[in-house]
């Protein structure tokens, strides 16, 4: 089954074609993150226009690059929710217009579980049951996959995302929007123990809370420029690299544990970030747990993972819409 799948929940315009769920046949994405950079951040205004001018070509080019034209597409899926309802809006018009043209199926699928099906993509021998963490921009949780449209979640961040968490500690330290990778790199160089940081306690040993770690980093920024000190900026960034990417850690193979789990996988922007991925591939092997992580380039928002959840969405939950398709911001798995 080959379906094309459309993402624009956030600001990347995304068009993919993937067969079965597994293989991916193209796989475009037009960034706007140049242009919000000049905001310190996503301007959601400017998101849905950029969407719009996008998405025609993007489409185009998804369907050029897989050799296919849109009669040979079996389904056409898009990222309904959650996201910036304006930007989610643009791709779930487009994608009903398609279907409608075309006279195919419409498949929505749900942002996150889009993130969690980029390892399927990767590792074709991942098969639910397994447990996840996925960690982006807007969320950060522990869930139970138990099928490939069922989910149970463990634990969640009680205020900041990750990702929000890192953005809002670069920008602090000086760093463009999305500071997420800018902090990874500058961490290569920093030492990770010479900031000692907060690790806040939750009710939930699975909750995250990060809110309280991100406004430490911002509080010793401001102290520093009033006191006209020196920052060594490469090992604050270090220092709060390894406290998230060590809170993440530690509840995942805790609850990978609690629930005995020997199959793990890693999904969200987050998930691109090389000392994360270290410190949770050391402490899976350490246990036996077989660790499942996207490669970069799928770590990311793209529509490749929207075509794979799609394809589950579609053959194991029976999951289509019609055309009141609507989009929605907010929404739990
Ligand atoms: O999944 P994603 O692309 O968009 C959302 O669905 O939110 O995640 C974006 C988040 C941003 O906060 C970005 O800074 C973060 O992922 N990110 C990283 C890295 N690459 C992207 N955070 C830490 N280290 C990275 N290497
Ligand atoms: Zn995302």
């Amino acid at each position: 089954m080959k379906i094309l799948a459309i993402e624009s929940s956030c600001d990347e315009t995304a068009a993919a074609v993937v067969e079965d769920g597994r293989k991916i046949l193209s796989n475009i994405i037009a960034t706007q993150v140049e242009e919000h950079k000049l905001y310190g951040g996503v301007v959601p205004e400017i998101a849905s226009r950029r969407h719009c001018e996008s998405i025609v070509g993007v489409v185009d080019e998804a369907l050029e690059q897989a050799k296919l034209t849109l009669a040979e597409i079996d389904a056409i899926a898009v990222t309904y929710a959650p996201g910036l309802i304006g930007a989610l809006l643009v791709g779930v018009n487009f994608a009903k217009g398609l279907a409608f043209a075309a006279g195919k199926p419409l498949i929505p699928v749900h942002h996150i579980k889009g993130h969690i099906a980029a390892n399927y993509i990767a590792h074709p021998e991942l098969e639910p049951p397994y447990i996840c963490l996925a960690a982006s921009g807007g969320h950060s949780q522990i869930m139970r996959v138990e099928s490939y449209t069922k989910y149970s979640t463990v634990g969640r961040t009680l205020d900041d995302a990750a990702g929000e968490a890192f953005d809002k500690a670069a920008r602090a330290m000086g760093f463009p929007y999305p500071g997420g990778i800018y902090i990874d790199r500058a961490s290569k160089t920093g030492d990770r123990t010479k900031y000692r940081l907060p690790r806040p306690h939750t009710a939930n040993p699975y909750d995250f809370s990060f809110s309280g770690l991100k406004t430490n980093v911002i509080n010793l920024v401001h102290n520093a420029k009033q006191k006209g000190e020196q920052l060594d900026i490469d090992s604050l960034a270090a220092s709060f690299q390894y406290t998230v990417a060590d809170i993440l850690t530690s509840k995942f193979v805790a609850a990978a544990d609690e629930y005995g789990y020997k199959t793990a996988a890693l999904a969200g922007g987050v998930a691109a970030n090389s000392g994360l991925r270290s410190l949770l591939e050391e402490r899976c092997s350490e246990r036996g747990i077989t660790l499942c992580v996207p490669p970069i380039a799928l770590c990311g928002d793209n529509a490749a993972m929207i075509g794979s959840q799609a394809f589950y969405e579609y053959t194991e939950a029976g999951a289509a819409a019609d055309l009141s398709l609507n989009a929605v911001a907010s929404m739990p798995l």
